[in-house]
């Protein structure tokens, strides 16, 4: 890490678990083990029932807009903050490492902060005043969507060209907090291991990526990662 001029990150909901946002897989905990995606997150349950998918994804956004950056978001903006060429690659849509300072931040799955048109896919804003669930486009009528990828979407093109760039041309290469079972992101450590980049995951828990990493540090983020910056720049 000391010696690094160029670095990538992934991260995944483990790294806002500790700022009380929910992950997904988790056994209990998860979102996923308490609701199913294929009703509120896909294209066509906002088709089926798009109350129902606006006022889930409201609910959510009110917990991340209550939500703190903990250290782990803080130990990342440090680290951007000491690395010449540096890509924090996020699946997160909670806006926390912004938040937390960080600033080179690639959003594979979006924003839940904002929302876009379901027909003419641009980011709007609902119109002050607008009483209809979801709220209707100002310019064309058509309804409003969180600015999420759902199941079955494709990502952002630009950006995850950019994480694929990123991925493949730095040297060194932090995945964090990510059950890495989502492609095409779980797909972005491999591509970096296969330019020989030396690889640090960072998770409580055992994942695919564990055995072909360089280093799998077993703990939380929050705890990890600033101990991992004090290790390589003391303070
Ligand atoms: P998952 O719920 O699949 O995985 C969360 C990971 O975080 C697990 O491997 C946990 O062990 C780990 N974890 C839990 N607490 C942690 C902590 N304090 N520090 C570090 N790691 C911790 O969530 P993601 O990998 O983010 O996509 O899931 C990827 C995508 O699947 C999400 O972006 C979302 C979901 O469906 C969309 O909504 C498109």
């Amino acid at each position: 890490m000391q010696s690094s001029k160029s670095v990538a990150v992934l991260t995944g909901s483990g790294v806002s678990a500790e700022s009380v946002v929910p992950t997904f897989r988790e056994a209990q905990t998860g979102l996923w083990a308490r609701y199913n995606p294929e009703e509120l997150a896909t294209p066509e349950a906002f088709v089926r029932d798009p109350r129902l998918v606006w006022e889930w994804y409201s609910w959510r956004r009110e917990l991340v807009e209550q939500a703190i950056p903990n250290s782990g978001h803080e130990a990342l903006a440090e680290l951007e903050r000491r690395i010449p060429s540096f890509a924090l690659i996020t699946q997160n849509v909670d806006g926390l490492h912004r938040r937390a300072g960080s600033q080179s931040v690639i959003e594979l799955h979006g924003n839940i902060r904002r929302s876009k048109c379901s027909r003419e896919d641009v980011v709007v804003e609902p119109r002050e005043g607008d009483t209809d669930v979801p709220p209707s486009c100002p310019s064309c009528g058509a309804s409003l969507r969180p600015d999420v990828v759902w199941f079955g979407e494709a990502l952002p093109r630009d950006a995850f060209a950019e994480a694929f760039d990123a991925a493949r041309n730095c040297d060194l290469f932090l995945s964090v907090g990510t059950s890495g079972l989502v492609q095409p992101a779980a797909s972005l450590p491999f591509e970096a291991l296969h330019s020989g980049v030396t690889i640090i995951e960072i998770n409580p828990d055992e994942t695919p990526l564990a055995q072909h990493a360089d280093y799998a540090l077993r703990g939380r983020a929050g705890e990890v990662l600033p101990v991992l910056l004090r290790a390589a720049y003391g303070g």
